[in-house]
């Protein structure tokens, strides 16, 4: 159980963080060549695809991740979480008291930008529909994806840490 629960915990990780990278380094970079509207129907439709299957992956993450914490073996409930114990040096394995309070305030920052992202480009696309010719990217949506995309991976560093001290 413990085995398929961190399998399916890094399967949903690297699908969201490969999906981050991608777009990074290949849909942004190969896009920019193409004329303004071309390149607006290109990102759209990536983006669209990728929306649910990486908000799904990072969700399943998120709940194996949690999962994890409760049957490794030095285990953590979701109560310690509450409670404060799963940060006590006195009551708690030393990697998990030093990486895990990093680890969830970087996720949940990598969470808070990619929605600001989502939630700017949406918006973006909305108000071209009305007002035709404007350009749809956000420039602090964009700011904010790249940031996501770097907090990524210092959530993977971390990760490592957890696991291994
Ligand atoms: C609140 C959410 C999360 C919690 C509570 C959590 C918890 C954990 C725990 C306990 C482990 C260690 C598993 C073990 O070996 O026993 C782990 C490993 C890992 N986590 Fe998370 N995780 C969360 C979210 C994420 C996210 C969003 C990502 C990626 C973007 C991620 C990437 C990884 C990776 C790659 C490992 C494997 C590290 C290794 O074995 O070296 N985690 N996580």
């Amino acid at each position: 159980m413990y085995q398929v629960d961190v399998w399916l915990h890094v399967l949903m990780a690297s699908v969201w963080v490969g999906g981050l990278l991608y777009t990074g380094m290949i849909v942004v970079p190969f896009t920019a060549g193409f004329a303004p509207e071309e390149r607006r129907q290109i990102m759209r439709g990536l983006a669209r695809r990728f929306r649910w299957i990486g908000w799904g992956a990072l969700t399943l993450a998120v709940l194996t991740g949690i999962a994890g914490l409760a049957l490794r073996l030095s285990t953590v409930r979701m109560g310690q979480l509450l409670n404060g114990e799963a940060f006590d040096p006195d009551k708690m394995n030393a990697s998990v008291v030093a990486w895990l309070p990093w680890k969830l305030f970087l996720v949940a920052s990598m969470v808070l930008l990619m929605l600001l992202h989502d939630v700017l480009s949406l918006r973006a696309a909305q108000s071209l529909q009305v007002s035709c010719g404007s350009d749809p990217r956000s420039r602090i949506g964009t700011i904010a994806a790249s940031m996501a995309t770097l907090v990524a991976l210092a959530v993977l560093y971390v990760s490592v840490r957890l696991a291994h001290g």
